[in-house]
């Protein structure tokens, strides 16, 4: 019977030492309970190059529905942007269609007392993107659901590539492009988008879930 139990004891603690291997969180930036997985790298290299470049003006297409229970799924990026901003006097600009959408990351945003840093806006993002007057130091796209359907493949990948052209004459030399959910089967939301800046002078800096461009001017001091 103790042996039993001894197995059942070991069981027990492989599977927790599992998890919190699993667990990747952005601590201390962010709680430790939040596990942002598969952006955490990414996000922790944005933070490192937005501290870099002093940045002031981050927008991002896609706001976090979910608010923070959603880091793991969606990856909550409206919130940690918006702390980032809090604490560099910088602001978040986060669009999106859906009224839901807007609502929840709204509450969310409340509870983290972000008011004054984060401003969403209930629109259509390229419609949005066309009309942004200001130079943006840090672009994050991550509107249009990618799904296993190849039409709506098709349509997110068109549709990020839009916003990239509406906006892109407000991107500068430091500015810096990311996008999610891109290691998925035909590229991901970024194909068209990597596509393109990759015939303008950008390069890659971290091709994972997320993908990661800077200008080939870009220098992460020059902003100091
Ligand atoms: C994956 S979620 C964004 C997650 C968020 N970036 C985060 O980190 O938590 C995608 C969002 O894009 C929005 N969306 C879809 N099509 C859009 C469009 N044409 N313009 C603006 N937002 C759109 C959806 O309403 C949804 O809320």
């Amino acid at each position: 019977m103790n042996y039993v139990f001894w197995f059942l004891g070991l069981g027990i603690f492989g599977f927790c030492i599992g998890k919190f291997i699993k667990h990747k969180s952005l601590y201390p930036f962010m709680p430790f309970r939040y596990d942002f997985r598969k952006r955490r790298d990414t996000f922790k290299l944005v933070l490192e190059l937005l501290n870099r470049t002093n940045a002031k003006v981050i927008v991002e297409t896609g706001t976090s529905r979910e608010g923070l229970k959603g880091a793991k799924s969606n990856g909550a990026a409206t919130i940690v942007f918006g702390k980032w901003a809090q604490k560099n006097q910088a602001i978040v600009h986060s669009v999106d269609i859906s009224k839901q959408s807007i609502k929840h990351a709204h509450d969310e945003i409340q509870k983290q007392g972000l008011e004054n840093f984060v401003q969403l806006h209930l629109s259509d993002s390229i419609s949005f993107l066309k009309n942004f007057e200001s130079q943006v130091d840090f672009l994050y796209l991550d509107s249009y659901d990618y799904s296993d359907d190849l039409e709506e493949q098709k349509k997110s990948q068109l549709h990020h590539l839009g916003e990239l052209k509406a906006i892109e004459h407000r991107l500068h030399n430091n500015s810096i492009v990311l996008i999610d959910d891109c290691d998925l089967p035909n590229g991901g939301k970024g194909k068209l988008v990597v596509e393109y800046l990759l015939q303008k002078n950008w390069k890659i800096l971290v091709n994972a879930y997320q993908i990661l461009l800077v200008n080939n001017n870009f220098s992460p001091y020059g902003h100091l």
